[in-house]
Parts: C-alpha cells; sequence; structure tokens
C-alpha cells in the first residue's frame, strides 16, 4: 500500500496587529461607522482609521455582491460584547481525510491560529478542542515556553456502536479542555494511527478538529461519513475570544496613573482586571450602562425595563439605581425581593385605632358623666336642695347630712337584697354603713308626686331638726336621685310589732314594758304633733313603726315619708296612706290627714298592746276580723274580758286594764274631733304607767332565766343587771322590763 503524504500546512493568517506606538486615545467621530453585516461595532473597537483603538481595527469585506460582513484579520466577527469582554468569530477546521479510491493515501489541511501579539486570547471557559472522526488522534499543541500539548482520541470499532453515541464522549467524538491565557495553537493529526478501520468499516469521510464554542456544538453520528467540513467556505466554526486592554500593563492602579492610555474613560466607569491573559477592562459603575471606554458612555441605566421589583410593587428609576414601592398596606423587603405586609403601618393603623377608640371612649364617658351629674344636680334642685344647703350654712351646727348618691350606693352594696330590712307602701328599707362606722337605715323610697318633690328639701330640713329621744333621728337624706333617699340612724331591736307578734309570742313581754313603749311613742307623737305649725303628721302609725332600740325604748319611725299637714284645699287630695287595720274611718271619707288620725291609729296600737291581738285577722270570721270593731262592741256590751288574753285577767291591776281600755276607745271615736290630743293620751298613759308600778308581785326565780332567753341582743348584761338590782332609779325610762310587772309563760 502506498502512503502519501501530503501536508498541506495551512498556517492560519495571524491578526496582524503590530503593537504600534501608544496613540493618543482616538475617539471615534462621527464619520465612524457603527454597523457592519448586522454586527455593532462598539468602541474600541472600530471600523476604519483613528476609529479604534489599537488593535481592534475591524474591517468591513463585502464578501458576495452588497452583502458586508465584518473580519478581525482573516476571522469573520460574529459579535462583540463590552460587558463580558469577549468577540466571537469563525474559526478553520482542521480535516484529515481518507482516499478510498486511492487505497487509504491521507490529505490533511491542519491550521495553526496566532493571536499572542493581540489583545485576544482563546477563552478557557466557553471553548472546547473538538475531534470528529473514527480511529482519530489529533493534538492541540501551544508555542509558547509552557510546553502545552494536549489531545484526543475517537474511536469506532463497530458502526452499530455510533448507533447511540449522541453525546460528544469517545465514540466518534472527543472534546478536551483548554487552558487559561491561550494565544496560540497549532492542530496535527496523529499519522500513525490505525486507519485501516475507516476502510473496513466503508467511510468515505474525514477527520476533523476545531477549537470551537461548545455550546455551538452538538455532535451528530452523520459528521463521520461527510466531507462537507472539508469545505474552507463550510468548514468553519465559532470560537470565543477574550479580549482585554493588554498594553503592556497587567494591574488596574498602574494603568489608570497614565491618563494618555487609560481605557476607561467615562466618569462612571470602573476598572476590572482581566478574567483571562493580562490587562485590564473597563466596566460601567453599578447602576450605570452604556459604553465605559468613551468619554460619558455610561449613562444610568434604567433598570425599571427589566422589571426588578415585585409584582404588585412600582419601579422607580433613580440615577445609579432604582427603587421598588410597594402598595399602601405593604412594605418593600430588599432581601427576600417580595412585598410584605408592612408591620410598622399595621401596628401604627392599630395603635392609631386603638387611641381613637380610647379617646371617644373616654371622651363619651366624661360626657355622660357630666350628662349624669346634670340630672343630679336637676333633681337636687327639684328636690329643694338648694334651700337646704343655703339653710345649712346659715344654721351651723346642724347634725344632717347630704349624702351622694354613691356614697348610699356604697353604703348598701349597690341595693343589695341581703341589705334589706325592710318592705313597706312607702319604699325599701336597706341597713348600711356610711361615714366608715355608722349605722343606718337607707330608705329608698316609692315614687312620690310633683308637689311633694318640690317641698322636699324644706320638709328634711325640719324634719332634721326634730331631735327627740323617741323619734329615730333622720340623719341625712340623698337629693341627686330621682326619688329621695332618706337616712335613718339605724335601730337594732326590731318594732313593737313583732315584740307583740312575733316568734317570741311564747315568753311573755312584760305588761309594763309594752305600757312603758306605748307611752313613749305616744310622747314622740305628741312631739311630732306639737313641734310645728302646721303640725307633722305621722300618717302610718302602727306597732310596726314603732322601733326599738337597743335598751327597748321606742323610737317612732317612717315619719319622713308623710306630708307635713295640708294647709290649703287643694292639697287634701293626697293618695290615701296608712296600713289597714290603722286607718282613720273619717280620712278614709275626708281624704283629709289630720293628727287625729294619727290619734286613732295610735288606739289601735294599745289594743294590740292590751289583747296581745293583731288588728286585722284576716283567718278568723268576718265579724271578727278587725281587733277595733271587735274592741268597740265589747265594750258596748260591757264584755272587757271577752277580748282579754287569759293571762291579763287578774294579774294587772283592774283600774289599769279600765283606764287602758277606755283611753283606747277614746282614740277609737268615729269623729276625730271627739278624740283626745296627743299629749292627753301621753299624759294618761304616764299615769297609768305609775298604777303599774306597785309593787304587788314578787320576782320570780324564774324571770332571770326568762331575761336572758329574751335577750341575745347588747343589752343582756344590762337587763340581767337591772333585773337583779330590781328597782329602777327612775320611771323605768331605761329598764325595758320591769321585773316587778313581770308575768311568764310556763
Ligand atoms: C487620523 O488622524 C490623524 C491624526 O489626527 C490624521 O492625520 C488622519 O488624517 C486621520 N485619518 C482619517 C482617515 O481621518
Ligand atoms: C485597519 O484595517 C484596514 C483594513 O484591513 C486597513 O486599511 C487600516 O490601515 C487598518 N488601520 C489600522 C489603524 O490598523
Ligand atoms: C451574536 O451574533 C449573532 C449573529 O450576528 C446574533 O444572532 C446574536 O444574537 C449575537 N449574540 C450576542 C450575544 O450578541
Ligand atoms: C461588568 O458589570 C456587569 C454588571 O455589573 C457584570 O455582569 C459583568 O460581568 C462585568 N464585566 C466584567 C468584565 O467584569
Ligand atoms: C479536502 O480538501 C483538500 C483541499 O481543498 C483537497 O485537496 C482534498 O482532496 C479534499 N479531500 C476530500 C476527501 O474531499
Ligand atoms: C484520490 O486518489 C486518486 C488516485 O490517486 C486521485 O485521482 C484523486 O484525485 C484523489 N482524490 C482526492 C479528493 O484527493
Ligand atoms: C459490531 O457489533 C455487533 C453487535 O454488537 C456485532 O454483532 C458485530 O460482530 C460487530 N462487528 C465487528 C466488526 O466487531
Ligand atoms: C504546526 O505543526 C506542524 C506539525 O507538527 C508543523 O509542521 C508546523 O510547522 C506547525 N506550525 C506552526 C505555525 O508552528
Ligand atoms: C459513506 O459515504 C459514502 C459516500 O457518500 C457512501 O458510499 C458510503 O456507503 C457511506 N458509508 C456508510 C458506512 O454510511
Ligand atoms: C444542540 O442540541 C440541543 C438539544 O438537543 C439544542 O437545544 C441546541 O440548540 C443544539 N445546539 C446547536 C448549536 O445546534
Amino acid at each position: 500500500m502506498k502512503v502519501r503524504s501530503v501536508h498541506l500546512g495551512l498556517v492560519g493568517l495571524l491578526l496582524v496587529l503590530a503593537a504600534q506606538e501608544a496613540p493618543a486615545i482616538a475617539v471615534p467621530g462621527p464619520q465612524c461607522q457603527k454597523q457592519c453585516g448586522g454586527v455593532d461595532i462598539h468602541y474600541p473597537f472600530g471600523i476604519g482609521d483613528n476609529c479604534s483603538r489599537s488593535g481592534f481595527n475591524v474591517s468591513c469585506q463585502e464578501v458576495q455582491d452588497g452583502v458586508y460582513k465584518p473580519f478581525l484579520g482573516d476571522f469573520e466577527l460574529l459579535n462583540i460584547s463590552l460587558i463580558h469582554g469577549t468577540i466571537r468569530e469563525l474559526n478553520h477546521i482542521s480535516t484529515y481525510c481518507y482516499n478510498s479510491s486511492d487505497g487509504g493515501f491521507m490529505s490533511s489541511s491542519t491550521w495553526s491560529f496566532d493571536a499572542s501579539n493581540t489583545p485576544f486570547r482563546f477563552s478557557d471557559v466557553h471553548n472546547k478542542f473538538t475531534v470528529i472522526g473514527c480511529n482519530t488522534l489529533a493534538y492541540i499543541v501551544d508555542n509558547t515556553d509552557k510546553g502545552y500539548q494536549s489531545g484526543c482520541v475517537s474511536t469506532c470499532q463497530n458502526l452499530s456502536d455510533l448507533a447511540d453515541a449522541s453525546s460528544c464522549s469517545g465514540l466518534g467524538c472527543c472534546q478536551t479542555d483548554i487552558p487559561k491565557g491561550m494565544g496560540f495553537y497549532n492542530v496535527s493529526f496523529d499519522r500513525g494511527f490505525d486507519t485501516s478501520q475507516i476502510s473496513r468499516l466503508g467511510l468515505g469521510g474525514c477527520s476533523y478538529a476545531v477549537l470551537m464554542e461548545a455550546a455551538e456544538f452538538n455532535f451528530s453520528t452523520t459528521y463521520i461519513n461527510t466531507t462537507d467540513f472539508n469545505d474552507t467556505k463550510i468548514g468553519r466554526a465559532p470560537v470565543v475570544m477574550d479580549w482585554a486592554i493588554r498594553e503592556g500593563t497587567s494591574s488596574c492602579e498602574v494603568a489608570k496613573r497614565d491618563d494618555s492610555t487609560y481605557a476607561c474613560l467615562s466618569s462612571n466607569s470602573k476598572c476590572v482586571v482581566s478574567p483571562n491573559g493580562p490587562g485590564y477592562l473597563c466596566n460601567c459603575s453599578n447602576g450605570y450602562e452604556g459604553n465605559p471606554y468613551l468619554p460619558d458612555g455610561c449613562h444610568d441605566a434604567d433598570e425599571c425595563k427589566n422589571s426588578p421589583c415585585p409584582s404588585g410593587g412600582a419601579c422607580h428609576n433613580t440615577v445609579g439605581g432604582y427603587r421598588c414601592s410597594c402598595p399602601v398596606g405593604r412594605k418593600f423587603n430588599q432581601r427576600s425581593n417580595t412585598c410584605d405586609p408592612d408591620t410598622t403601618l399595621i401596628t401604627g393603623v392599630a395603635i392609631g385605632f386603638f387611641l381613637v377608640v380610647i379617646f371617644s371612649s373616654f371622651g363619651y364617658m366624661i360626657l355622660q358623666k357630666r350628662k349624669l351629674n346634670q340630672v343630679k344636680q336637676e333633681h337636687f334642685r327639684q328636690h329643694g336642695g338648694m334651700i337646704l344647703f343655703e339653710r345649712m350654712r346659715s344654721e351651723k351646727g346642724l347634725a344632717f347630712t347630704v349624702f351622694s348618691e354613691a356614697e348610699l350606693v356604697k353604703a348598701t352594696d349597690n341595693y343589695d337584697k341581703s341589705r334589706i330590712i325592710g318592705k313597706g307602701g312607702h319604699g325599701t328599707v336597706y341597713k348600711g354603713i356610711v361615714k366608715g362606722n355608722m349605722h343606718v337605715a337607707i330608705k329608698r323610697c316609692a315614687l312620690i308626686d310633683e308637689r311633694q318633690k318640690k317641698e322636699f328639701g324644706q320638709e328634711m330640713l325640719i324634719l332634721s331638726q326634730i331631735n327627740h329621744k323617741n323619734i329615730v333621728k333622720l340623719e341625712g337624706c340623698c337629693l341627686e336621685v330621682e326619688v329621695p333617699m332618706l337616712v335613718y340612724e339605724f335601730i337594732p331591736n326590731g318594732t313593737l310589732y313583732e315584740l307583740i307578734h312575733g316568734k317570741n309570742q311564747a315568753l311573755q313581754i312584760p305588761f309594763s314594758t309594752l305600757l312603758r313603749i306605748a307611752h313613749e311613742a305616744a310622747e314622740g307623737l305628741n312631739f311630732l304633733h306639737s313641734y310645728a305649725s302646721p303640725p307633722i303628721i305621722h300618717g302610718d302609725v302602727k306597732s310596726a313603726n314603732i322601733l326599738l332600740d337597743s335598751n327597748y325604748m321606742a323610737k317612732v319611725s317612717d315619719f319622713g315619708a308623710s306630708v307635713l299637714a295640708p294647709s290649703d284645699k287643694e292639697q287634701y287630695v293626697t293618695m290615701v296612706q296608712g296600713t289597714c287595720g290603722y286607718l282613720d274611718p273619717e280620712y278614709m271619707q275626708t281624704c283629709q290627714l289630720t293628727e287625729k288620725s294619727d290619734v286613732y291609729s295610735f288606739g289601735v296600737i294599745l289594743l294590740e298592746v292590751l289583747t296581745g291581738q293583731e288588728p286585722l285577722k284576716l283567718d278568723g270570721p268576718e265579724k271578727q276580723r278587725s281587733l277595733s270593731s271587735n274592741f268597740l262592741s265589747a265594750m258596748k256590751e260591757n264584755n272587757l274580758n271577752a277580748i282579754l288574753p287569759s293571762h291579763m285577767k287578774g294579774q294587772e291591776s283592774n283600774e289599769l286594764i279600765r283606764g287602758l281600755a277606755e283611753l283606747a276607745k277614746q282614740c277609737l271615736d268615729m269623729c276625730g274631733s271627739n278624740r283626745p290630743l296627743m299629749k292627753e293620751i301621753a299624759d294618761e298613759l304616764g299615769r297609768l304607767r305609775k298604777l303599774s308600778l306597785h309593787p304587788w308581785v314578787q320576782i320570780n326565780a324564774e324571770m332571770i332565766e326568762t331575761q336572758s332567753l329574751l335577750s341575745g341582743t347588747p343589752t343582756a348584761s344590762f337587763e340581767i343587771e337591772a333585773g337583779t338590782t330590781g328597782y329602777p332609779t327612775q320611771e323605768g325610762e331605761n329598764l325595758p322590763m320591769n321585773p316587778r310587772s313581770s308575768y311568764y309563760a310556763r
């Protein structure tokens, strides 16, 4: 087999760019061509004289009729990138062909590429030395002192192996990386490699080797039986070159010092060290774009073109940057480039809202309070509080208090049910503590009419001045409320009613005690009737309104709600008030309340004392229901004993019982004018008591026992003491139960 070796050895035309004297910076004039063959030519690249920086001379050549292409030396220029400092150009493919008709005579056309004296270096990042062929070994050689030599082998024993080879990985195709900084290479095929396979497999193509842009290469099995790439026109592949300003300098610091050569002319530009090979590049500062190699070439970049802001946000371009803004209620988060909910705004709004709520409710409260105060003052005025105040100021030393509503609410635990100690037609009575330790009974009146309202203050004034030992003291009142409240001293030991008809009925009360209480009550009522003119009429005299203090002394209560005797006719028409069984029949007819009405009611109390029976027996036969009518009919029949309790008969002096019955009868006279005055009643009771005081019953040993049973009140010791001492010093004023007149249930 004859082997003729034809070595074509085409040497790639060098990029003849002699490093000339460093020229003064030639800024391309307006005459310079900006484009060629659709490729933008940016300075430092340029076409023609005085348009490019040294080493970047581009020629625009007509390749066909009217078709121009830019060339850098012999190589067609595809792209210029200022930002990345790269260009792409078309590189020659080296071939090694098999002539089957010639019995295997091989011809090769290998290219070398020398850019070592230019600003260009082969990009080690983008390029790969790529070899196609069956049983082909190709070398890539650098001519530098480093002695770089590399290569790759592509084999194919069996064509069926290739059927599934789709990547360039050794079967029919191989690739290898190149080092940084390469500016020259020479390709050669290994002739010693066995090529008999090619004829055996019946292939008629060539082997190929080229340094090219890896991203642009896709291996195809058709490549191994083709001669297409043996064409110098078609047999081209893109290669990426890194360029830089490499004029004898490698550091930016040094380059900046020489204004005449420093390439980064734009004010907003910076110097960047070349990533491949010596020298430097220029780049626009952050936020700027344009050509850093031209004066004023870097201009503000409109970053908003690329919509860098999160969706929903607005982009605002600024000189050298941009700003994102988010919709109301959201805040731009630079780190995550999102529109986050604006917590400060939300908190701000929340706080603001909160404050508004607080202030408005505060204001509302103040308004309400003012309103309430106005209502209170209105009530106070209506109830004659001003008159009361006036008088209280003028009459100093008046022991009368005008309480505020709040004080009484506090005193009664907000009118707690457990504080109720009495309920009646006039209202409800609560127990309370005012001024720290003063026990009082607070009466909340039922509704009163307009007339009463107006005179209430005046009435209070008069009532407050009443100071009698047998009348419950009025300590004060509260005028701020719609219906005034009265504050009385607290009387601890219940009422005469309870004493006569109460649970302790089994323990008979000494008659003399009852008599004394009646006498004291009469004194109290007499005081009321004679105190002022017109007289103060109680209006609701009954045993339940005769309270008993700790010494079992009588205290007439509940006069506060009664009215001063009306002085003109219009005022007669008042509501019939009082309690059934005690009501003056004349008052019921005339509706005119007089002091004699009180006398009638007192007569009924005398009957209770005398008989121990209730004024109305609702469960008895109809005719005997009313105690007073029972009594009067018994008196008429001269049969008093019929209504007297058994224990009375024979135990009290006949004279006393007779006198009391007679007094009661006078009080119960149907005609008011025939009834005695309260003063007369009091005097008569005083006289009768003296009869009772006659020491005719001996002290019984059991008495002391009973006394202690009865007590359980703070007065126990006193009573026992009184009981044991026996003789009262005075008329028994302070002696609740006169032992010498006691009688006991066995
Ligand atoms: C280029 O510049 C030089 C010096 O400024 C000048 O002499 C020459 O005529 C210019 N050439 C062209 C083509 O403008
Ligand atoms: C640039 O290239 C053109 C064409 O190749 C040539 O005529 C011209 O002299 C060159 N200029 C420089 C400055 O190298
Ligand atoms: C490179 O040039 C080609 C053809 O001229 C063009 O299609 C391509 O978009 C360019 N690429 C870049 C990155 O400029
Ligand atoms: C120039 O700046 C751009 C944007 O900042 C960056 O992407 C690019 O890599 C820079 N170029 C060089 C050569 O540093
Ligand atoms: C490849 O091209 C060269 C030069 O153009 C030529 O001499 C040779 O015969 C070609 N080989 C094949 C296999 O086409
Ligand atoms: C192949 O070899 C034959 C015989 O030597 C010759 O005539 C022919 O031109 C060759 N073909 C190529 C493409 O070189
Ligand atoms: C090629 O491979 C196929 C299947 O692997 C095999 O059958 C055939 O013998 C092989 N041919 C050669 C020449 O090795
Ligand atoms: C390229 O390599 C071949 C073979 O090794 C050699 O003959 C040729 O001179 C080389 N070319 C250059 C430019 O070094
Ligand atoms: C290779 O190509 C030649 C010419 O086109 C053809 O005759 C031959 O059959 C092909 N060989 C294979 C294995 O496809
Ligand atoms: C290579 O192949 C991939 C996927 O097969 C395709 O996306 C890409 O465009 C191809 N590249 C070239 C240069 O044909």
